[in-house]
């Protein structure tokens, strides 16, 4: 059997309670705490990036948000319960979870960092407007499905006379600088890989190539892996004879936003972009 069935054979015999342990140990296959964490941001893309990751043979990724550093109650559950929640991967594999909560959450850096100083980070990162419309898109959707309603994207982001209103939280969460400059203070920043979103979208191949060469994995991703869908409008994932899409909560479509707002927008995140770009000696070209 290829890895692949005997991973999924142990994981079925695990999950009905036949696991034996010693016959684990002696596949090599266990839980193990993530050596690779991506941290955020929300809407960057972070579904995107764990699943193409997951296409390599050395990766295995927590399937759901673990949200264990972020959540008192699940924090309090102990690093155990954490890492019962990672998958069941072989030795040389790369245990990895995404939960973007991470990123602005003010305790997260110092709790990964007891964990382990030497965890390997990925933050993918997105044109600020771009992710504030994404949030607020999801938002809508999610009240929208339990019948609530939702004000329009526009009176969120004015307070009549007075301008943009900048404690709105889709606003907040997209001053990356603001939240990153936490994570610099705990973690050195060669530990900290940034991933340019907007690039994930267009070309996946080449940023994903440089998350391999961060995580210190065998180049083994390739154009195979990927393939443009017409009707979902991204890039979709094949492994073998397997293709598929991310759902349809990702890639939705956004509303409309007027020419006006949207440049107001954009000068009140430049000098913050700027920030960002001069904490990742990097610059992206957001509006
Ligand atoms: P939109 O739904 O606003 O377009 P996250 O997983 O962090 O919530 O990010 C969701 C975003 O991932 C989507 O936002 C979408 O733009 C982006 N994305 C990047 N690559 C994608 C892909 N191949 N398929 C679908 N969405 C993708």
């Amino acid at each position: 059997p290829s890895a692949q069935q005997q991973l999924s054979r142990a994981g079925v015999k695990e999950a009905a309670g036949l696991g034996n342990t010693s016959a684990f140990q002696a596949s090599g296959l266990q839980r193990r705490l993530p050596q690779g964490i991506i941290i955020g941001v929300r809407k960057g893309g972070t579904r995107a990036l764990l699943e193409m990751l997951a296409l390599h043979p050395q990766v295995a990724a927590a399937r759901a948000e673990v949200h264990f550093f972020n959540r008192e109650e699940n924090y309090r559950r102990g690093l155990g319960w954490y890492r019962q929640q990672m998958p069941l991967s072989r030795p040389g594999q790369l245990t990895m979870e995404k939960t973007p909560g991470y990123f602005s959450s003010p305790g997260a850096p110092e709790r990964i960092r007891a964990m382990d100083p030497a965890v390997r980070l990925l933050l993918i990162v997105r044109d600020p407007v771009e992710r504030l419309v994404s949030d607020y898109t999801q938002i809508l959707h999610n009240r929208r499905a339990r019948r609530k309603p939702y004000p329009p994207l526009e009176r969120l982001l004015l307070r009549g006379d007075q301008g943009l209103n900048t404690r709105f939280k889709a606003i907040q969460r997209s001053l990356y600088a603001l939240q990153l400059a936490r994570w610099l203070a705990v973690f050195p920043s060669a530990h900290i890989h940034v991933v340019d979103g907007g690039g994930l979208i267009r070309e996946p191949l080449p940023e994903l190539r440089r998350v391999e060469q961060f995580l210190g994995l065998v180049p083994s991703l390739g154009p195979n892996n990927f393939y443009f869908n017409q009707t979902k409008g991204f890039y979709c994932l094949r492994a073998g004879a397997r293709q598929r899409c991310l759902d349809e909560s990702k890639g939705r479509p956004h509303p409309p936003i007027a020419e006006q707002l949207l440049e107001q927008l954009c000068t009140y995140f430049s000098a913050h972009n700027e920030h960002f770009f001069s904490l990742v000696g990097r610059t992206f070209n957001w509006c």
